[in-house]
């Protein structure tokens, strides 16, 4: 057998050689130590960047007491981080708001508690608590704040509104919500999509070429005349509770559904020459304004008598209407949140869902409904 020549090294070479893999052990302990320091906050929730930070401010033993906070991790990862605010972050509620940490400074500078910072927070933008951040700091925020719809970018309206109104602050923030401290049809907001629960009023409008896309015609069993249109969804759920009504010996028929722009602007100038404006204001929206636009309101007539509030129809709707998923849109009470005058005849589909809703919250309206529930 040939034999192998062993190499052998110079011992300088070898020293070094040593020395090299020392350090190199050294290096991989303190790699290993170092990432297993990362994953223990990681595994609570910490990012990459904000253990990064955490490990490097010594902050980790601190860290870990707290366990996972996400207003933490974001301020351990944001340059705007202030080691002096630690405790305070941890008990502030976390929101998705890209200057969090930059506004919660700038509040706890101004003297807010950790539970104002948190009712500021979640009833604002990024955009509108960056502007809060640069008033002088209020007090009060429970009045309006404690409820869940408030709006931060409302809060000088809503004391201004409350101040000149007198009204508590349910009604202010629903009022202000809704633009009701503002002149009718101006400043509206513009509603493009078609759904059963979108909210049409003096506030909010619709494009004069708006149409709902399933249109359909009301046969002459259900409707006083030809060609009047409705969404086909109002439409079913008017043959069903029609069939109902019926049945229970009540009749009741539709005199007035779908109603374009132009049909607006048509019967709006109609009751202009008769009844005049203050008459108009009172009961014809504006066109665009109307939620007869959107095919998903009905005026209803009874069979038997031609004033509805008189009828036994009237009666029977109010007791019944929910059930196939209608309100009366517009009562006596609430005639300064909707801005029209009562009337017994017109009923708009919501769904069953918040018809029942409403029903049972004592005949909620819909703008109410649209303010604590929709309007986010
Ligand atoms: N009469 C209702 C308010 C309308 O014109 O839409
Ligand atoms: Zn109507």
């Amino acid at each position: 057998m040939k034999k192998v020549k062993s190499i052998k090294l110079k011992p300088k070479f070898a020293g070094v050689l040593k020395v090299i893999g020392i350090v190199l052990c050294i290096f991989l302990a303190i790699f290993l130590f170092y990432r297993k320091q990362i994953n223990d906050l990681k595994k609570i929730g910490y990012s990459e960047v904000s253990s990064n930070n955490i490990l490097f401010s010594f902050k980790k033993d601190e860290v870990l007491s707290y366990g996972e906070n996400k207003t933490l991790n974001v301020a351990f990862e944001s340059r705007h981080f202030n080691e002096k605010y630690i405790k305070r972050y941890v008990k502030i509620n976390y929101v998705k708001q890209d200057n969090i940490i930059k506004n919660i400074n700038r509040l706890i500078k101004k003297g807010y508690s950790n539970s104002d910072i948190n009712l500021i927070l979640s009833h604002g933008t990024d955009e509108s608590v960056t502007e809060f951040t640069k008033r002088d700091k209020v007090n009060y925020l429970e009045e309006f704040f404690s409820l869940d719809y408030a709006k931060l970018e409302n809060y000088d309206r809503y004391e201004a509104y409350s101040d000149e109104t007198g009204e508590n602050e349910i009604d202010t923030v629903i009022a202000v919500n809704l633009n009701l401290d503002k002149e009718d049809y101006t400043d509206s907001v513009l509603v493009e999509e078609f759904s059963t629960d979108m909210l049409i009023n003096k506030h909010r409008h619709l494009s004069e070429d708006f149409e709902p896309n399933d249109l359909t015609e009301a046969s002459l069993e259900y409707a006083s005349e030809k060609e009047i249109f409705l969404s086909r969804i109002a439409y079913n759920a008017f043959k069903e509770m029609s069939d109902a009504a019926t049945k229970e010996g009540y009749g009741i028929i539709i005199n007035s559904a779908y109603r374009s722009y132009q049909d607006q602007q048509d019967l709006s100038d109609l009751y202009l020459k008769y009844y005049g404006q203050e008459y108009v204001d009172k009961y014809v929206a504006k066109p665009g304004y109307s939620e007869h636009q959107t095919g998903l309101a009905l005026d209803v007539g009874s069979k038997s008598v031609n004033i509805f509030a008189n009828s036994k129809e009237y009666q029977w709707m109010q007791d019944n209407a929910y059930k196939y998923g209608f309100i009366q849109r517009y009562s006596k009470r609430d005639e300064n949140l909707t801005g029209f005058r009562a009337e017994a005849w017109h009923y708009r589909y919501v769904g069953k869902d918040i018809a029942k809703y409403c029903h049972d919250h004592n005949n909620m309206s819909l703008e109410e409904y649209f303010v604590i529930f929709l309007d986010k």
